[in-house]
């Protein structure tokens, strides 16, 4: 194979363009099938969604290519709110759209959205994504990163357990919800690991779950629970330091294109 094929093949990330967008609505529409159901959105209606979150993101919409195709991205919007203002995702986020909640003064980022095909994800492409977004929170100087992770295993979790949610009250489900984001099983090497593979999966990249939210996400699998999870800057008060952040940074983003060092680090 020749040298330029090869380079092609080698997955990196970049910032989104307009141009992707007709891939994004067919990542968003296939990574979200099991919260779409059999009511999914037109196409029409996601394009619309991800050119806006485009535009007000900017170069906080990064993409991650495998073999010249897209197979994954990320969108960050910047917030003035705490943990504590957090409710739905539809609300903090404009359904999606970021048009009103995107803040550039702000002191935070708000993960929008973290979406990666089977491809991307064998390909690293999740690690890469997560590692250019903190290069970017780190170069912004933000104080924290937060996000609402969905909890897609929570109703095998109940299965096994042999719990009639439905059955339950709002109080007992609350509670249930609560106990899950602490459940394990055993990993690979017999140590326990967290159930949820997702929030283990933020988990490993540094989040910590800090509130469960009741109707947070419209989510069949999930019971329509969110857990909100916080990222603190890892540079502590050095954040503050232009320098520092920017040369921070600007290594991270550069390590972000090495999926082997990254999948080493997350
Ligand atoms: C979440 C996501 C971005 C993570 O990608 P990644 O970093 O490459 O990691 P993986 O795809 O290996 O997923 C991590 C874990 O989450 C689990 N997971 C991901 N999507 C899932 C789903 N829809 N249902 C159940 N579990 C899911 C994976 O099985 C894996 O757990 P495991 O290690 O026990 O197998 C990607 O799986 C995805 O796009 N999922 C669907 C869309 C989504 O829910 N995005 C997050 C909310 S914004």
């Amino acid at each position: 194979m020749k040298a330029e094929a090869l380079i092609e093949m080698r997955p990196f990330v970049r910032v989104a363009t307009h141009d992707d967008i007709d891939r994004l609505v067919e990542i968003d529409l296939l990574c979200f099938d099991d919260v779409y159901g059999d009511q999914p959105p037109t196409s029409e209606d996601v394009h619309v969604m991800l050119t806006d979150r485009l535009n007000a993101a900017g170069e906080l919409m990064v993409v991650g290519e495998v073999g010249g195709q897209v197979e994954g991205f990320m969108t960050c919007q910047i917030t003035d709110k705490g943990p504590e203002d957090f409710i739905t995702w539809e609300e903090t986020t404009d359904n999606g759209h970021i048009t009103g909640t995107h803040n550039p003064d702000g002191s935070s980022l708000y993960i929008v959205n973290m979406t990666v095909t089977p491809v991307g994800s064998e390909a690293g492409i999740g690690d890469m994504l997560i590692a250019n977004m903190y290069g970017r929170f780190i170069e912004r100087r933000k104080d924290s990163a937060q996000l609402l992770s969905r909890i897609p295993q929570f109703s095998k979790w109940l299965l096994e357990q042999e719990v009639e949610f439905s059955g339950l009250t709002e109080a007992e489900q609350d509670a249930l919800a609560e106990d899950y984001i602490h459940a394990t099983k055993p990993g690979k090497n017999g140590k326990p690991i967290l159930y949820d593979g997702m929030l283990r999966r933020y988990g490993y990249a540094g989040a910590k779950p800090v509130k469960v939210i009741r109707n947070g996400f419209p989510d069949p699998v999930s019971h329509d629970y969110g857990v909100l999870c916080v990222v603190e800057n890892p540079l502590g008060r050095a954040r503050h330091n232009r320098v520092a952040a920017s040369l921070a940074g600007k290594a991270i983003k550069y390590l972000s294109q090495k999926p082997t060092i990254v999948q080493k680090i997350f």
